[in-house]
């Protein structure tokens, strides 16, 4: 049977191959950077929030002004940042103006399972949904994306995603880049294909997703930013359904990491490279000094994402300190609870330990503020489709081994995702601080929809 679904799968790639109905990548350039709106807060206290959040159809023009259906949050493609604070109380209220059902899950946050937008937090067309919850974590770059059953990978791919940043005292008194879209930009990056009338290609098959020709940058394509600052803060989202990225500078130059998924390292990693997988972020800051007129191109590979175009006069905008925070230990990881969790997929389908995603099953009963260690393995099989980016919703957790090795310097901090290759195993600790029923899943969206997801009861 395999061989089977084998070769129907190899004469449906070469069928795309000679029938790919695409306008191939986009050449557009000397674009102006899009930076994304700052979401409006609606209570004046400065201890609560209120935001309003509109999910919405529109038409986008990404390429030579010709219009693609796109879909969007308080606009026709992505959503504004909602800038949160910790310890404020937050209201968000959603209002679904699409005629198809989705959710808004805040990935990185940690909130309830009620509050967190999973699958279980439908909201129909026409409807409202009010999640209130208080932030209680550090300053972090997190991110929100509907997660509906089955339906994630699309509605992301057509423009449903946004950022949250969120800010606390230890941020505030670091001198870091922080005047936002001015030394402190955000990069949401996604690959895209685009038909030859300028709409948006989605084109997955059985063997997996096919990657987009196309970067976009914030919703834009070919864009350029004007530095002028010595030092700036880049947040990058890898914002993809299934690609990994590997950022680095067009002149080799080394630029400092300095905080991941949930939140800032200890100490800023100085690298000439990173890669994220899908839902993965980290903030970087690069340097300037001594670059005033000249032109760097952030890289994806050896795909172009943003020109950074260096004024004739930068200013110096401080240096970044050598700590950064300090991250509260879990404790001993020894004499825990240990949970395994083996990634499965042929192809676009996945399961976790043998086992597709069911919205009525618990598939792990964890206990409140418990740490835990969780192995999380992908062994190799016939059509193992690569690697997975493993996610859990409501935490976030500390890598601490990769193979049996300690985690490199970009993963020791907070993380709610972390990619696990083929034949890899990796070692979590983690401790749920909220209730309720949570998701873990690989954040592959194609995977995710496939069923490649469980679900935590958190009690
Ligand atoms: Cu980015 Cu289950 O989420
Ligand atoms: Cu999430
Ligand atoms: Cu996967």
């Amino acid at each position: 049977a395999a061989s089977v679904i084998i070769f129907g799968a190899i004469a449906y790639v070469l069928f795309l191959n000679f029938f790919p109905g695409t306008g191939g990548p986009a050449v557009e350039t000397g674009n102006r950077l899009k930076i994304p709106a700052v979401l409006h807060d609606y209570d004046p206290s400065p201890d609560s929030a209120l935001y309003e959040i509109v999910v919405e159809k529109g038409k986008t023009a990404f390429i030579d002004g010709k219009e693609a259906d796109t879909l969007g949050y308080n606009g026709t493609y992505l959503g504004p940042v909602i800038r949160l604070r910790r310890g404020e109380t937050v209201e968000m209220n959603v209002a679904n103006e699409l005629t198809e059902f989705t959710t808004v899950h805040w990935h990185g946050l940690i909130v309830d399972g009620e509050d967190d937008g999973g699958p279980h937090h439908g909201i129909q067309p026409g409807e409202r949904w009010a999640p209130v919850f208080t932030v209680d974590q550090g300053a972090a770059t997190l991110w929100y994306h509907p997660h509906l059953m089955g339906n994630t990978s699309d509605q992301v791919y057509y423009g449903l995603a946004g950022l949250v940043y969120i800010d606390d005292e230890v941020s505030d008194s670091l001198g870091l880049p922080d005047e936002y879209g001015v030394d402190d930009i955000p990069l949401i990056v996604q690959d895209r294909s685009f038909r030859s009338d300028g709409s948006l290609d989605y084109r997955v098959n059985m063997m997996g997703v096919i990657p987009g020709d196309t970067l976009l940058v914030n919703g834009g394509i070919g864009q350029f930013f004007d530095v002028t600052t010595e030092r700036l803060r880049i947040r990058i989202l890898n914002g993809s359904n299934s690609e990994n990225f590997t950022f680095s500078m067009s002149d080799g130059s080394i630029f400092h990491m300095i905080a991941s998924d949930g939140g800032l390292l200890e100490e800023p990693y100085g690298t000439d490279g990173i890669t994220l997988s899908p839902g993965e972020r980290a903030e970087i800051v690069a340097d300037f000094s001594g670059k005033a007129g000249k032109t760097v191109n952030l890289l994806a590979g050896n795909r172009n994402v943003l020109e950074l175009r260096a004024a004739s006069d930068i200013r110096d905008n401080g240096a970044v300190p050598e700590r950064l925070v300090e991250i509260e230990e879990m404790g001993s990881p020894t004499g825990l609870k240990v949970r395994y969790f083996e990634l499965q997929s042929m192809g676009i389908s996945g399961a976790i330990n043998g086992k597709t995603f069911d919205m009525e099953r618990i598939d792990e009963k964890v206990r409140l503020n418990e740490p835990e260690v969780w192995i999380v393995t992908n062994p190799p099989g016939m059509m193992q489709s690569g690697g997975h980016p493993f996610h859990v919703h409501g935490v976030q957790f500390r890598i601490l081994s990769r193979d049996g090795k300690l985690p490199g310097p970009a993963e020791r901090g907070y993380k709610d995702t972390v990619f696990v290759n083929t034949g890899e195993e990796v070692r979590i600790l983690i401790r749920f601080s909220k209730v309720g029923v949570f998701m873990y899943h690989c954040h592959i969206l194609e995977h995710e929809d496939n069923g490649m997801m469980g679900q935590i009861l958190v009690e």
